[in-house]
């Protein structure tokens, strides 16, 4: 069993004595259960939850296994109080190599019970976005957060959360090594740029990121919330696919629409 599940199982007996003997949930002690060791149940879990294709065989089974190991790191992670709180992890998903990497914040409710990113109403609108400019996470982009689990609540992810998460992310960029980043919305973009300005200001410019050009745009829960953002958010992703273009002047054949076409 993982660490995980048996938190969960320990949260959920918990939750059923509360009701039964009017108990409260700070009587019960904190406990950092890990992994049994031979856990085969736990691996997979956790390679579903990576959103990697099996690598036998595979031209890129030395990423796609690097980008497993992540995220079996990242789901025994309990370096910050997130860990407490969370459901799955949410280490990231899509194409390995990726063209592109989409950073976001992190984890909502929809990606904590699923384990997967932007799977919820911002997740769809992110990825009409990127259909837009033939980007897709099952052709040629990979989709990851500053923070790998839920904040609750959903509030913006504290600094030392973002901080505690950030050898992850760093990781993920080392192995999938994209061409050019996509960062959404406030929070990537502070924590990648290690700036305090906001999207309003910074949105639709490049900037230089450990050499890979990075363009921060709104994030589509921002887009959801305020219909006058769409149009700005168009102009940066033109000039997002206009740079990806010099980049990689192909790369819209690698977009085959998840399949779908
Ligand atoms: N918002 C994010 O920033 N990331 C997700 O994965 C989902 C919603």
């Amino acid at each position: 069993m993982t660490a995980q599940e048996k938190s969960l199982l320990y949260n959920l007996l918990n939750k059923a004595d509360c009701l039964f003997s009017g108990k409260v949930s700070s009587d019960f002690q904190h406990i950092d259960f890990e992994n049994d060791n031979d856990s085969v149940v736990e691996q997979n879990n956790v390679q579903a939850q990576a959103g990697v294709a099996e690598t036998k065989g595979s031209p890129h089974a030395e990423a796609e296994a690097e980008i497993k190991k992540i995220a079996l790191s990242v789901a025994q992670c309990n370096k910050c109080i997130l860990s407490k709180t969370r459901t799955n992890t949410v280490p990231g998903i899509g194409k390995i190599p990726p063209i592109v990497l989409v950073i976001g914040e992190g984890p909502g409710a929809d990606e904590d019970r699923t384990g997967e990113p932007f799977v919820g109403k911002a997740g769809q609108l992110l990825d009409k976005m990127l259909a837009a400019i033939q980007l897709s996470r099952e052709d040629n982009c990979f989709i990851a957060n500053i923070v790998k689990c839920r904040p609750p609540a959903n509030r913006t992810p504290l600094p030392e959360e973002a901080q505690a998460c950030a050898n992850f992310l760093q990781a993920q960029i080392d192995v999938l090594k994209p061409k050019m980043i996509l960062a959404v919305g406030n929070t990537a973009l502070h924590n990648l740029l290690d700036t305090t300005a906001g999207i309003k200001k910074l949105h639709g410019k490049f900037f230089n990121y450990q050499g890979i050009p990075l363009l921060a745009t709104f994030h589509p829960s921002a887009l959801l919330r305020d219909e006058s953002l769409k149009r700005p958010a168009w102009e940066d992703l033109k000039l997002f696919r206009s740079k990806l273009l010099e980049i990689v002047p192909d790369y819209q054949s690698s977009y085959l629409n998840g399949g779908s076409d």
